[in-house]
């Protein structure tokens, strides 16, 4: 059930994966309606991003049981600084994102709803078509500030990861990335 040096659980496996895709996704969607204006792609960002959040959260209530994995092989003592900077930078950008994205779109009165199913009502201004009343603006404006940095600081941390991991696979040759496929490995 729980993580070893030799081999990763599957909720480990199984939750990095979903949470990792999920967000690279999301990070391409944001950066695109926001650049092309796509309305349309607002509640599916949205939408996907709460539910996402569900598993953000089981995702962080499972490290803090488990704690991180061990190294799979010796490394240097600043790529371990590095690698586990990047993680923290990882996991709290992942939980600041959505709930930055939820208190906007709230505060800002644009409403909350997954698929079409509502959860807080959006208020329209009656004399401005399509102009919502927000219920607290600067906090609104705050909490879009925090997702804007957050969507950026997460990016570069995802580009880091990433070379940790190839660096890991393809120069080190040790099995940090095949355990974090599942597989079992005796470095
Ligand atoms: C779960 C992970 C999420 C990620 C990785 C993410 C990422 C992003 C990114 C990168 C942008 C573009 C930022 C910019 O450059 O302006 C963006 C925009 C936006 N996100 Fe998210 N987001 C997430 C969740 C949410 C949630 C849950 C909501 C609301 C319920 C939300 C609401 C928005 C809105 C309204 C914008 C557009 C802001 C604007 O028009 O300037 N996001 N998001
Ligand atoms: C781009 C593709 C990705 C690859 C190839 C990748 C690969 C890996 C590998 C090999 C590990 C194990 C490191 C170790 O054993 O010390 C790992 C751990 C981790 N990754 Fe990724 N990753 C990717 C994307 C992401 C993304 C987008 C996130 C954040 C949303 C993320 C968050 C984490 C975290 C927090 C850990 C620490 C262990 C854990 O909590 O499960 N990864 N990743």
């Amino acid at each position: 059930m729980g993580d070893t040096k030799e081999k990763l659980s599957c909720v480990t496996v199984a939750l990095h994966w979903v949470v990792a895709l999920t967000i690279i996704v999301m990070i391409t969607i944001g950066v695109y309606m926001t650049d092309y204006e796509v309305h349309e792609l607002y509640p599916i960002h949205k939408s996907i991003g709460m539910l996402i959040f569900v598993v953000i959260v089981l995702r962080v209530l499972w490290r803090v049981k488990q704690g991180w994995p061990e190294a799979a092989s010796q490394y240097k003592s600043w790529e371990h600084t590095l690698s586990k900077v990047v993680h923290w930078a990882l996991i709290i950008a992942t939980v600041v994102l959505p709930i930055s994205g939820m208190l906007m779109s709230s505060l800002g009165g644009y409403g909350l709803s997954i698929f079409g199913w509502e959860l807080l009502a959006a208020t329209p201004n009656p004399e401005e078509a399509g102009k919502m009343i927000p219920i607290n603006g600067p906090l609104a404006g705050t909490a879009h500030e925090t997702h804007e940095i957050a969507g950026k600081v997460i990016f570069v941390a995802i580009l880091l990861h990433l070379a940790g991991a190839l660096k890991h696979h393809f120069m080190d040759k040790d099995g940090t990335l095949k355990r974090m496929l599942g597989r079992r490995i005796n470095n």
